[in-house]
């Protein structure tokens, strides 16, 4: 497999996210807090030690790009708490980035998003205290399609990046049409929807709209698929298996690479707490696969959509 501890994050080339130039391979935290299943109350807690030093081994082979959430957290672990743990002082030029809307209670059952303003400046000022920060990077509104309010919500993160306690804004699960009303409002720099080898047709659209508008798209679940929060498995696609050993590499590694050749607008943030697979993905930014390979992924995308 692909995994050369010399490769940095840099290999991945670089985009600019608002006014902060981030390598396009990131670290997504939302597996931090435990391995198991899933993002359930009864997954298993990740061993802290583990989960801080993936982080830091992370921004040492030059991970910019920090994808996390209030709402990310195992019966005794927090993402929030451990990128704050693991790399308070943050180091100039880390884009750590958050989501607002979706909302667990204390016993880490779902609880109803947050649809007011109130509401969303709670999650936001909850997202402050555990990262310890008195402004956040990028904060991305994630929504559920049928919800109501989006302008009213997004409006409210608007106001709140006037009052300077966001940066930057983003959108999340979103379809083409939440694109265009957000924008009316405030700049929007990246949307993060999910997207990989098999997925929706309108995530494709929504990928290349972002592409047409300067925008990055931060795909989740490109390597998990359709196994969403159940993870990554071996996979079973004969082309995947082919290309991967030419590469010598994991067919992780090659779902991956392949999101990235979409454009220099997508930005991965593949989500692990082992350190191996971290070095595998960081590897997997340096991967080049060829205009035939591009071809017979892409004939399998389409295939499988
Ligand atoms: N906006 C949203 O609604 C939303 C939803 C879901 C996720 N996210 C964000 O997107 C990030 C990525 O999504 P994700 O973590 O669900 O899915 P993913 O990145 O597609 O896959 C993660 C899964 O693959 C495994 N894995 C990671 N690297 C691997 C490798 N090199 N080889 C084999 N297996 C590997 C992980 O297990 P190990 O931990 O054992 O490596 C985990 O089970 C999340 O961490 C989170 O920050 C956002």
């Amino acid at each position: 497999m692909t995994s050369n501890t010399t490769t940095t994050a840099a290999a991945s080339g670089t985009w600019t996210l608002g006014d902060m130039v981030v390598n396009r391979i990131g670290l997504g935290a939302m597996r931090l807090p435990q391995t198991g299943t899933a993002l359930v109350p009864d997954a298993v807690p990740r061993d802290r030690g583990q989960a801080i030093a993936v982080l830091r081994r992370a921004v040492e082979l030059g991970v910019n790009h920090i994808d996390t959430a209030a709402f990310y957290f195992s019966s005794l672990r927090s993402a929030n708490e451990l990128v704050n743990s693991a790399l308070a002082p943050y180091p100039d030029g880390l884009l750590v980035a958050t989501k607002v809307g979706p909302a667990r209670d204390a016993a880490g059952r779902w609880a109803p998003h947050a649809m007011t303003p109130e509401a969303l400046r709670g999650q936001v000022e909850e997202n402050l205290r555990q990262l310890g920060r008195d402004h956040l990077d990028l904060v991305y509104l994630r929504i559920v399609h049928d919800h109501d309010r989006f302008a009213e919500r997004f409006g409210a993160l608007a106001e709140l990046r006037r009052a300077g306690l966001i940066r930057h804004l983003g959108l999340s699960n979103i379809l083409p049409r939440h694109l265009e009303e957000a924008r009316a409002i405030a700049p929007v720099v990246c949307v993060q929807n999910p997207y990989g080898i098999g997925a929706f047709p309108e995530q494709d659209q929504v990928q290349r709209l972002c592409g047409e508008q300067g925008i990055a798209f931060v795909p989740f679940y490109s390597m998990a698929g359709t196994r969403r929060e159940d993870g990554a498995s071996g996979d079973d696609e004969p082309a995947i298996n082919v290309i991967a050993r030419a590469h010598e590499a994991s067919t992780a590694q090659i779902r991956l690479a392949w999101t990235l050749h979409k454009g220099a607008h997508v930005l991965a943030i593949p989500g692990t707490g082992d350190p191996v697979h971290l070095e595998q993905n960081i590897a997997a930014g340096a991967i080049r696969l060829t205009e035939d390979e591009l071809a017979q992924l892409n004939a399998l995308h389409d295939r499988t959509v």
